[in-house]
């Protein structure tokens, strides 16, 4: 028995020790933490349960035969954050550079597998060199095997990757399949091909933080999500985005009391939208102005900038914003907003979370770049993820609403259960000016007739009350009192059903 527990403490004091100290001192030294030191960070104290720590890798090729360390560079199980199950894997970096084996696969879809049969969330922090190279099509095999499940795991339980290391080739892509990617900013990078690859075939010059840095992929390829300065950074804001998260597509997301007044308002609002309509505005604002204490989690915020995405509550419940950011390109809806805000919308819809629209998007965005790059098919899965939803819906016209834009944003038109509109909402097919100049064309020599024209168009359409006249909009409201209204509306929609008719699956355009 002694034997057996000496031997046990060995191998357990081995797999702590991963790659070896020298190994991890050069971890620590690029700024990184180990990746039980991860772990340690993202769980609550005390609850990781580890498995697997005793699987070694079963290559033979390349001198591996004797080269094995306990848990092949990856640390999984499950522990808590906030109380709250969470499955986790973790790779080692000082363990084979934490690359990928055919055991370390299998850990990692065990996991995985636990998940789903509980219904909890997975979270995965990234760093890695890759398929493990001594090992071949085993290891591409294990790879495919993450990616299935990842699949299968989508609109089920919730998937979070950090990215806090290398992370390239076809590891790329389990990252990608989950629901929201955050990467450590100078020391992680996500690519499909590396550097020196980009420099033989496309002869550019570019460095790994240039080409997949975190940088990178939250402003110009839209690929992540968040980056943070460091390590620990990362893990206490996956900790923070987790607490709005439900476990599964079973339940619903946490209520955190507040003690922010559901009836609270807020006189400043009256004065958000300047008296000029061409004037912009910050629509943060609103949002942090309605929602409790005026807390928002914002996602991808410095993506497409003109949407704004991200987690709020409101009376303690979970809700998804999204929001037209007439600061950024007036608001205007084009490729990438469109593709940004469809898949949170998605995501809110798979997982119980209402969906709160604050609209003032003058329409789509013109030119050839638009248009060649395919809006009308991108623009249409905005369309199509609002369209799908049938989580509660609530909208709010702060300021315009036009054409197509007004139809996609969450309107009555889409199954919006609650549809408001402030009291200089304008909804109608464009702006005014824009508007007699084409039905007016005989009079474009006649300022002072256009202008005419033009009163009469803004007084006709550019309020609220048609569109109310119809019942388009449920309400005019006071902009003070947006949270109320909007609160009233959630507990009014607390049990709300509706199911989509049955299908394979529809077929979104990608
Ligand atoms: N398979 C097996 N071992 C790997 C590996 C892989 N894919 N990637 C890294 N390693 C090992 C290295 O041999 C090294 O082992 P050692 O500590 O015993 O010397 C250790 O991991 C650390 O790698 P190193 O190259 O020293 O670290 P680095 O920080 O300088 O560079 C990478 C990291 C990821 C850029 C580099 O290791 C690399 O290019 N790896 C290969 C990536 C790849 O092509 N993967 C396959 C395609 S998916």
């Amino acid at each position: 028995m002694q034997d057996i527990l000496e031997q046990l403490e060995k191998k357990r004091a081995l797999a702590h020790l991963g790659g070896g100290q020298k190994r991890i001192d050069a971890q620590h030294k690029k700024g990184k933490l180990t990746a039980r030191e991860r772990l340690e960070l993202l769980l609550d104290d005390g609850t990781f349960e580890e498995w697997d720590m005793f699987v070694e890798h079963r290559s033979v090729d390349f001198g591996m035969a004797d080269n094995k360390i306990p848990g092949d560079g990856v640390v999984t199980g499950y522990g808590m954050i906030n109380g709250r199950l969470v499955f986790v894997f973790s790779q080692d970096f000082t363990v084979f550079g934490g690359a990928l084996s055919e055991a370390h696969a299998e850990k990692i879809c065990k996991v995985m597998d636990q998940a789903m049969k509980v219904g909890a969330p997975v979270i995965g922090l990234n760093d890695s060199g890759g398929a493990r190279i001594q090992e071949g099509v085993a290891s591409l095999g294990g790879y495919a095997d993450v990616f299935q499940r990842n699949v299968m795991a989508s609109g089920v339980v919730p998937q979070i990757s950090m990215i806090m290391g290398p992370c390239a080739g076809g590891a790329v892509y389990s990252p990608a399949m989950t629901d929201f990617i955050f990467m450590v900013k100078d020391s992680s990078y996500m690519f499909v091909t590396g550097p020196e690859v980009v420099k033989t075939v496309t002869h550019e010059e570019v460095t790994a933080e240039e080409l997949g840095g975190g940088i990178t992929h939250t402003t110009r390829s839209g690929v992540a999500d968040l980056a943070f300065e460091n390590d620990v950074e990362a893990l206490m804001m996956l900790r923070r985005l987790y607490n709005y998260l439900p476990l599964n597509n079973r339940e619903k997301p946490p209520v955190r009391p507040s003690n922010d007044p559901a009836d609270r308002q807020d006189m400043s609002l009256d004065t958000l939208v300047p008296e000029n309509p061409n004037k912009p505005y910050d629509m943060k604002e609103l949002i942090t102005k309605t929602v409790d204490d005026g807390d928002f989690f914002e996602i991808q915020p410095e993506y497409a900038k003109n949407i704004v995405v991200g987690f709020a509550r409101m009376e303690g419940q979970t809700v998804g914003i999204v929001a037209n950011q007439p600061l950024v390109l007036a608001g205007c809806l084009d490729i990438k907003s469109s593709i940004k805000a469809a898949r949170f919308v998605r995501f809110c819809d798979a997982f119980n979370i209402p969906v709160v629209t604050f609209v003032d998007v003058p329409g789509f965005m013109p030119g050839t770049s638009q248009e060649y790059g395919g809006i009308i098919k991108h623009g249409a899965k905005l369309l199509y993820a609002y369209a799908e939803c049938t989580v509660p819906k609530i909208t709010v016209i702060t300021r315009k609403a036009y054409g197509g834009a007004y139809d996609v944003m969450s309107s009555k038109h889409l199954r919006g259960d609650v549809n408001f509109a402030w009291p200089n909402a304008e909804i109608a097919v464009m702006g005014a000016k824009g508007a007699v100049e084409i039905i007016f064309r005989e009079d474009k020599s006649d300022p002072a007739k256009l202008a005419a024209r033009e009163a009469e168009y803004k007084a006709r359409f550019a309020n609220p009350f048609v569109a109310g006249a119809r019942g388009f909009i449920d309400d005019v409201i006071l902009p003070h009192e947006t949270r109320k209204r909007i609160c009233r509306s959630l507990v009014m929609l607390k049990d709300k059903k509706l199911d989509n008719p049955w299908r394979k699956h529809g077929n979104i355009p990608l």
